[in-house]
């Protein structure tokens, strides 16, 4: 199939890029190489062209002959104050509605989404007594004593983690994850409307080689392996239990092959996630141990929006898609402790 990837510069696209090419796909790659993500004046590496996906025109010439679109391109993180709102609005959002417009125009009815486990907000949580609830939020006397858990709203009980499926309320608590809920929303419309295939792929803790460094918007994992390069020991929040899924690039790029392969009709959301849940302290633990470096310090400090855990059932990817991870996060994290990482 002739598939238009946007994004293709970045760390997951490029990825992407890779896999649909081994899978025999015509890959038609753009990228605007925001400054962002690649420093200023980068150029798109070889088999990308520049283009950006707000531009209808561009969009258009590109969409000739294709038969399906992966959509990757975005800006990512989780956004450090307000002023970030109208990249988000700009490159996710409108970039999105052009995509759409454009899709239509051509006839080409299909896409596969980049989402993120960001559009939950928060993980699924269970009390003893009560089954499963919806968490109060988490008390600062609580957190100040290193109670890090989350109560029962109907009794205080500390609370415990369950996986997170598909069909969990979409809660957005940051900018970043109300533009990638807008992003969903858009496409799940534009799929009623003109009757096309949208696959979102809810990407979990994503890491792997060429992974961003240390900046504000990087993920945790990176975060760690730059102050082990640095010559620091990863610092830990709370108590290093927090829960999450850690999905390595290989995996969620097979995930997109899986996903273009498998011509659904309608909208489709699914996790894309390991399956092995791991907490934060056992990350920075298989990072120092494969660099042979001493363990990380948990510091019990808190930030108080931080989600406490979420852990995605890998169940809806496999039923639906035939996809499931094959890299446990505790080998591929070993690996990561010396891959490169980019800018
Ligand atoms: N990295 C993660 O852990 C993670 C988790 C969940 C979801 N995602 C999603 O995966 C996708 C890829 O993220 P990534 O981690 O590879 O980030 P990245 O920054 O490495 O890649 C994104 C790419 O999109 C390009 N881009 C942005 N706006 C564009 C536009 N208007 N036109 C053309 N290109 C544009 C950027 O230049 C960049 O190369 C994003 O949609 C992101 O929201 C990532
Ligand atoms: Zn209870």
């Amino acid at each position: 199939m002739r598939v238009l990837l946007t994004g293709a510069a970045g760390f997951i696209g490029s990825r992407i890029a890779a896999a649909l090419a081994d899978a025999g796909h015509d890959v038609v790659g753009v990228d605007v190489m925001l400054p962002n993500a690649h420093g200023v004046d980068a150029e798109p590496p070889e088999g990308v062209q520049l283009a950006d996906v707000r531009d209808a025109g561009a969009v258009a010439s590109l969409l000739d002959g294709v038969d399906v679109v992966c959509h990757q391109a975005a800006v990512v993180g989780a956004g450090v104050d307000a002023a970030d709102a109208p990249s988000y609005g700009s490159h996710n959002d409108y970039a999105t509605t052009v995509l759409l417009a454009e899709m239509f125009a051509a006839g080409c009815r299909r896409l596969v989404l980049a989402s993120s486990m960001v559009v939950y907000g928060q993980g699924r949580y269970s009390c003893s007594e009560h089954g499963v609830v919806d968490p109060l939020p988490r008390r600062r006397a609580d957190l100040d004593a290193g109670v890090f858990e989350h109560r029962c709203p109907l009794g205080g009980e500390e609370l415990t983690w369950q996986l997170v499926d598909e069909d969990a309320a979409l809660r957005p608590r940051s900018l970043y994850a109300a533009s990638k809920v807008a992003q969903e929303n858009y496409a799940l419309a534009w799929a009623e409307a003109t009757g096309g295939s949208v696959v979102a792929l809810r990407y979990h803790n994503v890491y792997g080689p060429n992974m961003p460094r240390d900046t504000p918007y990087s993920g945790v994992a990176a975060i760690f392996r730059s102050e082990l390069e640095a010559g620091d020991v990863p610092r830990v929040f709370e108590d290093g239990g927090q829960m999450r899924d850690f999905v390595h690039v290989d995996d969620v790029a097979a995930a997109n092959v899986a996903a273009i392969n498998a011509n659904r009709d309608g909208f489709t959301p699914a996790n894309v996630c390991s399956g092995r849940p791991i907490s934060i302290l056992e990350v920075a633990n298989e990072l120092c141990d494969a660099r042979g470096e001493s363990s990380p310090v948990v510091t019990g400090q808190y930030r108080s929006g931080d989600v406490r855990h979420i852990v995605a059932s890998p169940a809806g990817a496999a039923e639906l898609l035939g996809f499931r991870a094959v890299i446990d996060p505790r080998d591929g994290l070993r690996e990561f402790a010396y891959a490169p990482l980019r800018g």
